[in-house]
C-alpha cells in the first residue's frame, strides 16, 4: 500500500511534532486528540516550529504553506478510516493504548499499520489488542520531533519483517534514521537513559546537589547537549514517571524504583515545562 495519509492521535508534546515531519515530508496528516484545546495549542507550536525553519532559511515560505495546508486536526477518531498508516502517541497507560489500539483496529482499513510512539509499553500487549498483531510496531520518536533525527522502531513478538520495513522506509522519507529495538521494556533509550535521570532526582532529594549544580556538572563534565534535569522538565515528569514504572514492573530490578521526589512532584501537578512548573519554574 502506497502511504500517502497518515493519523496521528495524540497531540501533546510528541504528537504534534510528528504529525509536522510527516506533513512538512509531503504526507497529508489528520491529527486527532480528545481535548480540542489541545489541539489548538498543537496548531500554534506547529505554525512557531515551521516559523523558525523559515527564518533560518532551513524551509520556503511556500513549503510552511503547503505543510500546514496537508495538516487536519479532529477530535473524530473516525476520520482515521481514510488514513494509510496511524502514529498513535498518547498518554503513557497501558491500559488507555490498548483501548485505542481496539477502536483503531475497527475503524482503520485491515492492511494499514497501527504504530505507538510509546516509550516503553509493550507493542506485543498493544498488538494483543487488535485483530493485525502482525501490523503493530513501535516507532519511538525522540523529543523535539522535528530536530532528532532517531527513530527507535520496535518489533513486537508478532510483527512481521514486512511491517518493519515499512517503518523503516517511512523513517528515511522523513530523513530520520531507523534503528531496531526488541520488545523489553523501556526497548534501548530508556532502559538506559531513565536510570540516570532516576539518579539525577535521587540526587536532588539526597541533596547531592542543587538541579542547576547536577546539570551543570552533566553538560560540562560529561558532554552532555542538556542537563538530566533539564531533559526531564522537557520529557515531562509524568511521563518519567510512567516509564520508570513500567521499566520497574517489567524488569523487577529495584534500580528502577521511581524516586520518591519524582512521585511527589507528579502528585503535585509539577510536571515540568509543560506545566511551567518542574525542577526548574518556566
Ligand atoms: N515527552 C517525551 O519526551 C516523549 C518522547 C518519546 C515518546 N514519548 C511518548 O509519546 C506519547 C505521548 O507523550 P507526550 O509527552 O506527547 O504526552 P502529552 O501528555 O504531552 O500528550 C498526550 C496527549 O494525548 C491526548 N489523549 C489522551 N488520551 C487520548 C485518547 N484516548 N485519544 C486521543 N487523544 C488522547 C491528551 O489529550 C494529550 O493531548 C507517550 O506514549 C510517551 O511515552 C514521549
Amino acid at each position: 500500500m502506497q502511504i500517502k495519509h497518515v493519523g496521528v492521535i495524540g497531540a501533546g508534546t510528541m504528537g504534534n511534532g510528528i504529525a509536522q515531519v510527516f506533513a512538512q515530508s509531503g504526507f497529508t496528516v489528520t491529527l486527532v486528540d480528545v481535548a480540542a484545546p489541545m489541539l489548538e495549542r498543537a496548531r500554534a507550536s506547529i505554525d512557531k516550529s515551521l516559523a523558525k525553519f523559515v527564518e533560518k532559511g532551513k524551509l520556503a515560505a511556500a513549503d510552511r504553506d503547503a505543510a500546514l495546508g496537508r495538516l487536519t486536526t479532529t477530535s473524530s477518531l473516525e476520520e482515521l478510516a481514510a488514513a494509510d498508516y496511524v502514529v498513535e502517541a498518547i498518554v503513557e497507560n497501558v491500559d488507555a493504548k490498548r483501548a485505542l489500539f481496539g477502536r483503531l483496529d475497527a475503524i482503520t482499513r485491515p492492511g494499514v499499520i497501527l504504530s505507538s510512539n510509546t516509550s516503553s509499553i509493550s507493542i506485543t500487549v498493544l498488538g494483543a489488542a487488535t485483530t493485525r498483531p502482525d501490523r503493530v510496531l513501535g516507532m519511538h520518536f525522540m523529543n523535539p520531533v522535528p530536530l532528532m533525527t532517531l527513530v527507535e522502531l520496535i518489533r513486537g513478538q508478532a510483527t512481521s519483517s514486512e511491517s518493519m520495513q515499512v517503518a523503516v522506509d517511512l523513517c528515511a522519507a522523513l530523513g530520520k534514521n531507523g534503528v531496531e529495538a526488541a520488545d523489553y521494556p523501556g526497548f534501548i533509550a530508556n532502559r538506559i537513559q531513565m536510570p540516570m535521570l532516576n539518579e539525577a532526582f535521587f540526587a536532588v532529594m539526597e541533596g547531592v546537589g542543587t538541579p542547576e549544580a547536577i546539570d551543570a556538572v552533566m553538560k560540562g563534565g560529561m558532554n552532555h547537549p542538556m542537563g538530566p534535569l533539564t531533559l526531564a522538565d522537557f520529557i515531562g515528569l509524568d511521563v518519567c514517571l510512567a516509564i520508570l514504572t513500567v521499566l520497574h514492573d517489567g524488569l523487577g530490578d529495584p534500580k528502577y524504583r521511581p524516586c520518591p521526589l519524582l512521585r511527589r512532584m507528579v502528585a503535585a501537578g509539577h510536571l515540568g515545562r509543560k506545566s511551567g512548573r518542574g525542577f526548574y519554574t518556566y
